[in-house]
């Protein structure tokens, strides 16, 4: 078990990859704070991922584009488990549009929510992480904050401001053996894609090396590496899980 004994909260865990990462924590013994953004949804999969792994879990709503939100998710998972080992930043919406025709609220929305909201989970997270001398951040990006993406103007510059926070978290935590990192995956299928019609995946599933779109449990296993005992010597970096999409 690599998470024994460890606590981890995973933003965004009530469903698609997020709620994977839940469940391949909960298989290797970790306890779980599973948040969505309503206490419903966080409910439902808590009670789903305790029936199946047996684990410790517990429910949070919150808005991680609201500061205050996110000190009450730490709050609630101190408060139940006294200790946060690992946060996984996982929560993240789309706009879509092309430059010309996006509202400027989708623009806002997006780097709040995408942006906004992994740098108020560190901060949030941090000063305990600070004083316990340990601990480990994952924060999901993607393949379009590498390379851009033709629509996602908003959603491509949160995801390359994430890798950014993740090197300079990297650079201010080390000395604290808080590890940083990042991964960036390709097109997941998700809830998320699933709005792309079908001719738009063969397309996209065409273009990737592996020919196929990724399942959420790939990201899933690659997040464990980067939580546990053995990724002890990596901060700072960033894994694709692309199936080759970008090298
Ligand atoms: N699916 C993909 O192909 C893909 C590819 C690259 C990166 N990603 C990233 O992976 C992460 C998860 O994506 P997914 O496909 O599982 O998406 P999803 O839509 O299935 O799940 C998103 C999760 O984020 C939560 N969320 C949304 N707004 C929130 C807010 N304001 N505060 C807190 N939580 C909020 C939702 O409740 C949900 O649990 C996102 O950051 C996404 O950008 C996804």
């Amino acid at each position: 078990m690599k998470l024994q004994g460890k606590t981890a909260i995973i933003t965004g865990s009530s469903r698609g990859i997020g709620k994977a990462i839940a469940e391949v924590f909960a298989s290797e013994g970790a306890q779980l704070v599973i948040t969505g953004t309503s206490i419903k949804s966080a409910q439902e999969a808590t009670s789903e991922i305790i029936a199946k792994y047996n684990c410790e879990a517990i429910p949070v709503a919150v808005d991680v584009s609201k500061l205050e939100s996110c000190e009450a998710l730490v709050k609630a998972s101190l408060d139940n488990f006294s200790k946060i080992d690992i946060l996984v930043n996982n929560a993240g919406i789309t706009k879509d549009g092309l430059v010309l025709k996006i509202k400027e609220t989708e623009w806002d929305e997006v780097i709040a929510i995408n942006l906004k909201g992994v740098f108020n989970c560190i901060k949030a997270v941090s000063k305990s992480m600070f004083k316990q001398k340990h601990g480990r951040i994952l924060n999901i990006t993607s393949v379009v904050g590498q390379i851009g993406n033709v629509g996602q103007v908003n959603y491509s510059a949160s995801k390359g401001g994430i890798i950014a926070i993740t090197k300079t978290c990297a650079k201010e935590f080390a000395s604290r053996n808080i590890l940083v990192n990042a991964i960036a995956p390709g097109f997941i299928r998700t809830s998320m894609t699933d709005k792309l019609s079908e001719e738009r995946k063969l397309i996209m599933a065409s273009a990737i090396p592996l020919k196929r779109l990724g399942e959420v449990f790939d990201v899933a296993k690659a997040a464990l590496f980067l939580v546990c005992d053995d990724s002890s010597y990596i901060t700072g970096q960033v894994l694709s899980v692309n199936g080759g999409a970008y090298m």
